[in-house]
């Protein structure tokens, strides 16, 4: 893809803490910029943050993502689940809602997608963090293994991020990656995990790739170069 070609983003969970980082960069890029909330009284504030456009949409409503991914180019996900509500709710936006999206995407002809997903997801429990993510937070990574399957199948190119304990620290440009699997372990800054969340859909080297992100240096032996092309 290329990222001067006039190209339009959906960003989903664009008010999380996540996603304000990501709008913050994809309005300083040449990217037009449609930012998703459920919430209409956010819409001002992501348009203020420079959305180009700014939509309300709840993503368990299969219709509102069909709306949302109309003419875009390629998604970018952060939405997660209220903590609050993980043991109550009968279904996670992180699951289902993430699901609506890419299907509504692939029937709608999108080209990419990139999610942001977590550490310990899929039985994936090769480190001791992504055992204690299974204990605390089981139901929300049953939910994202479901939104990477239906990602993986739907034929849209893809960049699944698994971080670690997410940080409200600077971005450091210095992390760790490796195939799921691998067993990283370590916190990572929000506004590291929006560079790559950004940079994924223009990088050949995390096509199609499900990929576990920390910053711990302690790990940079195991660690995958890859050479993002951040924009
Ligand atoms: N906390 C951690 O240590 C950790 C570790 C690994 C991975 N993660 C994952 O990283 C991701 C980002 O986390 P975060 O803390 O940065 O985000 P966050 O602040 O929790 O933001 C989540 C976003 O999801 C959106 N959302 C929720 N329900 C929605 C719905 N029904 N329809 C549309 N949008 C909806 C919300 O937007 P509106 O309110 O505007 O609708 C909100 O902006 C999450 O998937 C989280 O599970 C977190």
């Amino acid at each position: 893809m290329d990222p001067n070609k006039g190209l339009t983003v959906l960003l989903a969970g664009a008010s999380g803490d996540t996603g304000r980082r990501v709008l913050y960069l994809l309005a300083r890029s040449d990217l037009d910029v449609r930012a998703l909330t459920s919430d209409p009284g956010k819409v001002r504030r992501l348009e203020r943050a420079g959305a180009d456009e700014a939509i309300v949409g709840d993503l368990f409503d299969r219709a509102d993502a069909e709306r949302a991914v109309e003419g875009v180019n390629m998604i970018l996900t952060a939405v997660g689940s209220d903590p609050r509500e993980v043991l109550l709710a009968d279904e996670l936006v992180d699951g289902v809602g993430n699901r609506n999206l890419v299907e509504s995407a692939a029937d709608a002809g999108v080209e990419a997608i990139v999610m942001e997903s977590s550490l310990g997801v899929d039985g994936d429990r090769a480190s001791p963090m992504a055992q204690f993510f299974g204990l605390t937070i089981g139901p929300v990574l049953d939910a994202k293994a479901e939104a990477e399957r239906a990602i993986r199948e739907s034929g849209l190119r893809y960049t699944i991020l698994r971080p670690g304990i997410l940080t409200t620290l600077s971005a450091t440009d210095d992390v760790q990656v490796g195939s799921a699997g691998t067993g990283l372990w370590g916190t990572i800054s929000r506004a590291d995990v929006a560079r790559l969340l950004v940079a994924a859909p223009f990088t050949p080297d995390a096509e199609d790739r499900t990929l576990e992100v920390v910053r711990n240096p302690l790990l940079r032996g195991r660690s995958e170069r890859i050479d993002w092309q951040h924009l």
